[in-house]
């Protein structure tokens, strides 16, 4: 059967800019490094002569992930996002921009709320071991017991969000034809 007969003929869209592609892209490789980093230095033994340099390894990458998501939102903001296929009915459309909110949200609390629990209990973040960056908070325990708190729970709402992120767009893609994908990879023309 051709793949492009009327029923399964992907819909060409729109896409985003060269900017906000490479951003989103930046992006989501920091944080598929991040969080299995993370996931290693948690558990393993404290006394480990690698785990300090482990530990910093998470903190830059997180703290790249804020620069790179400040960036973004300003590319974002001072363009526009390319609109969705009219073919995507309004409610999914919402669900997206829900969804993507969240995403933001995300990219800019686990990076704060890492900080808070680091720099509110005294640890300074060497940056890829090229500069330690400064100090804008007071250390305070309860700093790092709020910054720890929201860290440990906001983890597992990225790892919801980041699931059904990828689900949707390869529902888009597979199961309505749409290129979804497309908007974010530049590819105008349809597979
Ligand atoms: C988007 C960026 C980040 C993501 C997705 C992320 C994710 C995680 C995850 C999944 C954990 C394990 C769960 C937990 O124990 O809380 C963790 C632990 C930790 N993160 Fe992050 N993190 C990010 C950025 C940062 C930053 C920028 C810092 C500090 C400057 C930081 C500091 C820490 C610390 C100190 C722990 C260990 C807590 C413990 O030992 O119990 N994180 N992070
Ligand atoms: C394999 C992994 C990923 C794929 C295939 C993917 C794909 C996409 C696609 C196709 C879009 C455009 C959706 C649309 O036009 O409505 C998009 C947008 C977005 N993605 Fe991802 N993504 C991935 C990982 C991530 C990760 C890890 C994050 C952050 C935690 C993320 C955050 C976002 C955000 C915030 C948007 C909305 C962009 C905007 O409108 O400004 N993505 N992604």
């Amino acid at each position: 059967m051709s793949r492009t007969s009327p029923s399964t003929r992907p819909t060409t869209v729109l896409v985003y800019s060269t900017a906000l592609r490479v951003l989103h892209w930046l992006t989501a490789l920091c944080m598929f490094v991040v969080i299995p980093i993370a996931w290693y230095m948690t558990t393993m033994d404290r006394h480990d002569p690698s785990h300090g340099g482990w530990v910093n390894l998470h903190k830059s990458i997180g703290l790249t992930i804020l620069l790179l998501t400040l960036i973004r939102v300003v590319a974002r903001l001072s363009g526009s996002a390319p609109p969705l296929p009219e073919r995507i009915p309004a409610f999914e459309q919402r669900l997206a921009s829900l969804g993507h909110g969240l995403l933001y949200l995300i990219l800019f609390a686990m990076p704060v709320s890492g900080y808070l629990t680091s720099y509110g209990g005294g640890h300074l973040v060497n940056w890829f071991w090229l500069f330690t960056l400064p100090s804008v908070v007071p250390q305070d325990k309860l700093l790092v017991h709020l910054g720890a708190t929201i860290h440990y729970w906001l983890a597992y709402l990225s790892y919801l969000l980041i699931a059904g992120h990828v689900l949707a767009v390869l529902y888009h893609q597979l199961v309505q034809h749409i290129d979804i994908l497309g908007r974010m990879t530049g590819r105008r023309d349809p597979l």
